[in-house]
């Protein structure tokens, strides 16, 4: 927790405050009752965070030939030992209303005439035995995105607070049971802060893909949730498992930007710089092995050959069903002059997806009384090792309706307890920006270096020794009160690359998206990594998987 704040600022309070709004806070917030007063808050533009960029789509059990135990057992086999039964079996099996829930709110799934999968078009993608991806053609994330964004600003008890950047979570830890209060928030325009009080809060604030140089993800998974929630005393899990989507655009105007597994789904292939395909050497399924195979394929074959990219290549199929399959992609590679209908695309991995996160149970509670985590700030059990193509946005709807429906059913109580308040002469433009910048440039390309997709025992010493040093840089740096929003990020990053790192390390052996050459195999008795912070939070009813 921040140290204690001395000057006065704004203040308000709500019934629940939701930091964060991709589909998991947005979800969450559109399954509270009206009677509840409801804030909502992004650090950037309302519709900003991955949800907004994903492409693929969301899987759920839609079609007649497919079952429930085989999307949980897809699951359970991606996540390579370490998923909790019990999330899976949770998600999966509320997957389907999951999306009816959606396609009620109005998103615009691509449809197909086929009443086998109720007219709606299902794709295929890496460590799925069927076809069960929904999808609005490649921009699924906007079309789910925006049209809850719509119904949010709709919403009369829902208060919408956009480039506000949350700070730290306020806990009450003068009680007995600690229980947390509220957050103070950062108005990134005005530089003010306010305290706000809320009966609950939850952390729906996205991955912490940021912390290496090369993602797919937007600015904004900085990891601020897990950073805010280790701080406050709740457990960390699985830290280790980041994931790399193999199919990442190299190209120096676009780098990072994702070629969906879709693409492979639909008979894409991954070619050597010869010509050759070279996934049928590492795994049955080719192309749509699980993701932690096909990347870890394609960086060996990069360092073997010498090459910085290798190629994808859909352009056997036919012209129309590219473009009307991948508009986005497809219209995105012709600004940069690359024709996918007639020729390969340079690819490489890019960090992608935090499978780990902060504990919680099946309602999205962590250890902190009155403070839940949903999305990919959370870590439900349903990922294990490895997250499964698409299960992360049905994840992000199933647990933002069930914590909801744990918020609503507990009593509300008046919010009289005064809060401390954040000292503004904290919060200051006379920081060093340089030195914020050559700090996130470092952390981001020691991570990428030594913590990436093939680890080693070496580098990671190496990786810890140099984030020691940056962390009491960054602790003195706080400590002096001049923080800024990009220093307040950096400061998670920061947080949040030490945990990977000790998660890593703790480790011993190769495992999912966990790959150290000094433990290449897996052990016996597979268990996940839990972080407890020193001041930990842990209650009796504390989650536990
Ligand atoms: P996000 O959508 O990332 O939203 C995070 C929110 O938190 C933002 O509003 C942000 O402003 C806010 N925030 C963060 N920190 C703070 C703070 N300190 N204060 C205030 N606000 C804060 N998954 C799938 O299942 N299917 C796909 O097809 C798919 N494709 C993807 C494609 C791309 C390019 C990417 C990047 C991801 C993709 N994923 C996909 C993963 C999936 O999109 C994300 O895991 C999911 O959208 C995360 O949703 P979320 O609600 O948890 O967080
Ligand atoms: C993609 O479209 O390839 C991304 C899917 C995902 O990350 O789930």
């Amino acid at each position: 927790m921040a140290t204690a704040p001395t000057s006065s600022s704004l203040n308000k309070s709500f019934d629940v405050l939701i930091i964060g709004s991709g589909a998991a806070g947005l979800t969450c917030a559109l399954h509270l009752p009206d009677h509840l007063q409801v804030a909502v808050v992004s650090k950037g533009e309302l519709a900003g965070g991955s949800t907004l960029y994903a492409q693929g789509g969301i899987s759920a059990v839609l079609d007649q030939g497919d079952s429930l135990a085989s999307h949980i057992a897809d699951t359970l086999a991606a996540g390579d030992g370490l998923c909790c039964a019990k999330a899976v079996e949770f998600a999966v099996t509320e997957g389907p209303e999951a999306v009816r829930w959606l396609i009620n709110q109005g998103v615009p799934f691509t449809s197909a005439d086929n009443s086998q999968s109720q007219g709606l078009h299902l794709t295929r993608e890496g460590g799925h035995s069927h076809r069960r991806v929904i999808h609005a053609e490649d921009r699924t994330g906007k079309a789910v995105e925006t049209t809850l964004e719509a119904l949010t600003r709709a919403a009369s008890n829902i208060h919408v607070f956009e480039h506000h950047l949350a700070i730290d979570l306020i806990v009450d830890d003068n009680d007995i049971d600690n229980k947390c209060l509220g957050a103070w928030l950062l108005d990134r325009q005005s530089g003010v802060v306010t305290t706000v009080a809320a009966n609950a809060t939850v952390l729906a604030c996205g991955g912490a893909n940021m912390v290496y140089r090369y993602s797919s993800n937007p600015h904004s998974s900085t990891g601020d949730g897990i950073a805010m929630a280790w701080r406050a005393g709740c457990r960390i899990a699985n830290m280790e498992f980041m994931q790399f989507h193999p199919t990442c655009l190299y190209h120096p105007s676009a780098r990072g930007f994702l070629l969906t597994e879709a693409i492979r789904g639909e008979g894409g292939k991954l070619l050597l710089s010869n010509g050759q395909r070279f996934m049928d050497a590492y795994h049955p399924q080719a192309e749509l092995a699980p993701r932690d195979i096909v990347a870890r394929a394609i960086d060996a074959e990069m360092k073997k050959a010498g090459d910085e990219h290798i190629w994808l290549d859909i352009s056997h199929r036919d012209a129309d069903f590219i473009r009307s399959h991948f508009p986005g992609v497809y219209e995105r590679c012709m600004e940069l002059g690359l024709d996918m209908t007639k020729e390969p695309l340079p690819v490489v991995p890019a960090a992608h997806y935090t499978c780990g996160g902060v504990l919680t149970d099946l309602q999205g509670r962590t250890d902190l009384p009155q403070l839940y985590a949903i999305g990919e700030t959370a870590s439900t059990g349903l990922h294990g090792a490895n997250r499964m193509a698409s299960n992360s946005l049905l994840e992000c709807i199933v647990y933002g309706r069930a914590s909801a429906q744990d918020i609503s059913r507990r009593p509300q109580q008046p919010l009289t307890q005064a809060l401390p308040q954040w000292d503004d002469s904290r919060v200051t433009e006379e920081d060093e920006a340089v030195v914020v910048s050559h700090n996130w440039h470092e952390l981001r390309k020691l991570m990428w270096d030594y913590v990436g997709i093939v680890r080693s025992n070496n580098r990671l010493e190496r990786a810890q020794n140099r984030l020691a040093l940056l962390h009491k840089e960054i602790e003195e740096y706080y400590a002096s009160y001049h923080v800024s929003p990009d220093f307040i990020e950096l400061r998670n990053l920061m947080q949040v690359a030490d945990l990977i790192v000790k998660s890593a390390t703790l480790r011993k052996e190769s495992r999912g998206l966990h790959y150290n050459r000094d433990y290449p195999h897996k052990r016996d008795g597979a268990r996940a990594t839990v972080l407890t912070p020193p001041n930990s939070a842990s209650y009796d009813n504390s989650p536990s998987w």
